[in-house]
């Protein structure tokens, strides 16, 4: 009997208008544009500046987007799964409110957190409830609102994130297209390297904590760039081994943006030319969960049926890890 493999068959995208550029950066903190775009690659990123808006605004963007330009009935979704680390309250899932607002009504959803490993592992899951037959329809929206949970006096945090979201529909596929192969790790030691301490369950909010700063995110940026740059490396070579692909079978590298230099590596590592690596680092800077597919999103009209692309991503935890997925349409 045939397998049934689980293929990306639509993809949406949303940014905000607001550009904050390094320009503007230089009059905020101590930095400068030479500084980071050397150092990151980036150039300009996007803020959601529309007052009592959360990432469920940008979320059910990316989905409209992907629903217009698909023509699918949002009532034939099965599960609306969202990957996010700034959910828009830290109780009641984020997802089902954007599933409900994108008229997703036969739909379940819940959030996936896994910090800037969201979205990837959310292609495993989304993926496998297709493979295994339980469901025809899976909306996978990566979604975050960064400016939310940044400093924007810490120079070593403000000049990388911004905000956006990217959406995928994953539908079964007979003719062996789609999802391949994964490779996803994680290691607890990550945790003191890339946080934010408190609002949690051992830190609750209090007086405290919000004179302290420790609302905001926290980066040991030089240890998690050591630790990104081997293990992106790593499961890119390793996904590439295992499935017996050369530099030139692989036609796309659709890499987590969070700095040129990690991107740069792991393409290296891979013996991929630039032109198959995909980059947007420069216009959105590290939108976390949105990264991947907002990727998509931009690269979309260059994709061929057939193509075969390699996901990778690093994130807080740590988490990281690789998928293989084989493109299943023309635009
Ligand atoms: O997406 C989740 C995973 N996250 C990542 O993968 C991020 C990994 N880390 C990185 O991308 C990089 O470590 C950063 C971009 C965060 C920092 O780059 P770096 O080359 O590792 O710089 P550094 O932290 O070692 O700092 C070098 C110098 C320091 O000055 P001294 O001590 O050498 O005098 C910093 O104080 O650069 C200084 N610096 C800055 N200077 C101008 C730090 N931030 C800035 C800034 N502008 N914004």
């Amino acid at each position: 009997m045939k397998k049934t493999t689980a293929a990306i068959t639509a993809v949406g995208g949303y940014v905000p208008d607001f550009v904050l550029s390094n320009k503007v950066l230089e009059t905020m903190v101590d930095t400068n544009d030479e500084w980071i775009t050397t150092r990151t690659g980036i150039k300009e990123r996007r803020i959601l500046k529309e007052e009592n808006q959360g990432t469920s605004f940008l979320a059910i963007k990316a989905a409209q987007d992907l629903l217009n330009k698909s023509g699918v009935d949002p009532k034939e979704i099965d599960f609306v799964l969202l990957a996010t680390a700034t959910p828009d309250m830290p109780v009641a899932a984020t997802a089902a409110f954007v599933a409900s607002e994108i008229g997703a009504t036969n739909a379940f959803s819940y959030d996936l957190q896994a910090a800037c490993s969201s979205f990837l592992y959310g292609m495993s899951t989304a993926s496998s409830y297709i493979e295994s037959g339980r469901y025809k329809k899976v909306l996978l929206i990566g979604a975050d609102k960064m400016s939310s949970i940044i400093d924007y006096t810490d120079r070593t945090t403000c000049i990388i994130f911004g905000d956006g979201a990217g959406a995928v529909l994953f539908e079964p596929n007979e003719e062996g297209l789609g999802f391949q192969d994964e490779y996803l790790r994680t290691d607890g030691i990550g945790r003191q390297f890339l946080k934010i301490e408190a609002g949690g369950s051992i830190l609750p909010a209090s007086e405290e904590t919000i004179k302290n700063k420790q609302h905001y995110v926290y980066q040991d940026g030089k240890s998690v760039f050591k630790f990104a740059v081997s293990n992106m490396a790593d499961v890119s070579g390793l996904i590439m081994d295992r499935n017996g692909l050369t530099h030139e079978d692989v036609s796309w590298l659709v890499p987590h943006q969070a700095n040129k230099r990690i991107i740069d590596a792991t393409a290296n590592r891979m013996g991929l030319d630039k032109d198959k690596v995909m980059m947007n680092i420069h216009r959105y800077g590290n939108t976390t969960s949105a990264t991947l597919p907002l990727l998509l999103h931009d690269y979309e009209k260059q994709l061929k049926k057939g193509d075969n692309i390699i996901f990778a991503a690093f994130g807080g935890g740590f988490t990281w890890g690789s998928i293989y997925l084989k493109w299943a349409y023309n635009s």
